[in-house]
């Protein structure tokens, strides 16, 4: 049993916050009732319509990768009219990322339509390694690398740093390029640990998470991820 406007936002029909308008406006009914009560528990076998429209029937699950480029917002819209995630897949499905990149980060984001696989990759108790690459405007001493490695706390909690590699330092520019794996969702996480050692990460690229990477992918593709790879993710997040 799950909440009804968990389960709407889950068929990927709107948001959790819509889905609470449309019930307070009467508009959806479960096995053909109208419900009213925001908390109303309801199961993944009852029939819920939206203004008359059944939502959980043959609903299609899909699931993409894609390898997002600069100045691109990880939501489904924007008020601003800047372009999304969504808009750089061709389908009609109502997909959504599973979790953000900022717009200014690139690499590697996983849309789909599939409210329970969104959720269970987001979920924080399921700890998916996700791996960046950052361009740093310092280089970094020794004692800050044995710093990050150790664990810095960022908002009060320490980010648990799985991986960490200097890829290349360039003296000239006093600038550092860093691989960095992290299990963690928080947003802006990677910049805001960065900027505990007074760094700023000049780019920001996601290259992995769990064992996906985006080698296959330029700025912009994407494909459908493989039956093999979505039980893989679900096995990974579940262990
Ligand atoms: N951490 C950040 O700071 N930004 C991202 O986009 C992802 C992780």
């Amino acid at each position: 049993m799950e909440r009804l406007q968990k389960i709407i936002a889950e068929y990927g029909y709107t948001s959790r916050r819509k889905a609470e308008e449309l019930i307070k406006h009467k508009r959806v009914l479960v096995n053909g009732k109208v419900i009213t009560e925001l908390g109303t528990k309801v199961n993944y076998n009852d029939v819920i319509s939206i203004d008359g429209v059944i939502i959980n029937k043959d609903v299609k699950h899909e699931y993409y990768i894609l390898n997002k480029p600069r100045s691109v917002i990880s939501a489904v819209s924007d008020d601003a009219g800047r372009i999304t995630v969504v808009d750089l897949i061709n389908t009609d499905a109502r997909i959504y990322p599973v979790g953000r990149l900022d717009y200014d980060t690139t690499g590697l984001i996983i849309l789909t339509n599939d409210g329970d696989f969104a959720n269970t990759l987001m979920h924080p108790k399921f700890e998916i390694e996700k791996t960046y690459i950052a361009k740093l405007n310092k280089i970094l001493t020794k004692e800050e690398i044995h710093k990050i490695k150790s664990g810095i706390k960022v908002d009060g909690r320490e980010v648990d740093v799985k991986k960490f590699k200097v890829k290349n330092i360039n003296k000239e520019k006093n600038t550092m390029i860093v691989e960095i794996t992290i299990v963690e969702g928080r947003n802006h996480i990677i910049k805001k640990l960065f900027k505990e050692l007074n760094m700023n990460v000049l780019k920001l690229s996601r290259i992995g998470y769990g064992f996906l990477d985006i080698k296959d992918l330029k700025s912009g593709e994407y494909r459908t991820l493989t039956i093999k790879e979505i039980k893989k993710l679900y096995n990974l997040a579940k262990k």
